[in-house]
């Protein structure tokens, strides 16, 4: 098993690496066995030592890239809390790539009038995003706080601040579509490339961080009882128009 110390030299290194490919290399020699309890602890440790959160912040898109986290799938219940938070990004997900395609054929287009249906699209994926909210309040509310207690502070920090980043974006695409009319085609457009170019890889990365090392190291680090009582909190917070059936 890869040690904590090993782990952050190699950050460390990822971080002053330009050579990605050359990383890659050795990082997969190292780490084919990486325990994301020790990735969380170890991400944690540069950041109280001084590094940047914002750079550890795409340190960890890049390392997401590079290291093989092994997927570990533990048996959970379809009501369990992380079970609840994976189906919604799923969800999450499906609505990204529509968002991704739609753009596409706005980007073919040239006035409002021939994109008519793709703003019908953008306006109710918008609206999904938006009612996300409650996915992103459960999880830091009820799953970062026991997390939290546990001495894990690093990677809540890191979804926190994507969180707000990514808030303030959805509400602006929600309000640009809701404004459409009032602005010229090729304002528009542009604007629209912006906010998609940053929210759909944005958040993708995000749930990738989430499925792979947050929500393993919470499977790991927390007890029964904490779940049940988070289910509970769960209950009280609320699920999105998009949850699934528990
Ligand atoms: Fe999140
Ligand atoms: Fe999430």
């Amino acid at each position: 098993m890869v040690s904590k110390e090993e782990l952050k030299n190699l950050l460390r290194e990822l971080r002053s690496e330009a050579d990605i490919t050359r990383v890659r290399e050795k990082a997969r020699e190292f780490l084919e066995d990486v325990d994301p309890r020790v990735l969380s602890l170890a991400e944690q440790e540069l950041i109280q030592e001084g590094m940047d959160p914002e750079e550890l912040r795409k340190l960890c898109e890049v390392h997401l890239k590079v290291l093989s986290i092994k997927e570990e799938k533990p048996e959970i219940e379809s009501a369990h809390p992380i079970s609840i938070l994976k189906e919604e990004h799923e969800v999450i997900l499906e609505n990204l790539e529509a968002l991704e395609k739609t753009m596409k054929r706005v980007n073919a287009s040239e006035s409002f009038e021939q994109i008519g249906k793709e703003l019908e699209v953008i306006e109710r994926i918008a609206h999904i995003l938006i009612d996300a909210e409650k996915h992103h309040q459960r999880e830091e509310d009820a799953l970062f706080p026991p997390l939290e207690e546990r001495g894990i502070t690093g990677p809540p920090r890191i979804m926190r601040m994507e969180h707000r980043d990514l808030r303030q974006r959805k509400k602006a695409l929600g309000k640009l579509v809701d404004e459409h009319d009032t602005l010229d085609y090729n304002d528009f457009v542009k604007r629209l490339r912006e906010l998609e170019g940053y929210i759909v890889p944005t958040l993708r990365a995000h749930i990738s961080k989430e499925n792979n090392i947050l929500y393993p190291t919470a499977l790991k680090s927390l007890e029964e009882k904490q779940w049940k009582a988070m289910k509970e909190e769960f209950d009280a917070i609320g699920y999105c128009c998009f949850t699934p059936r528990r």
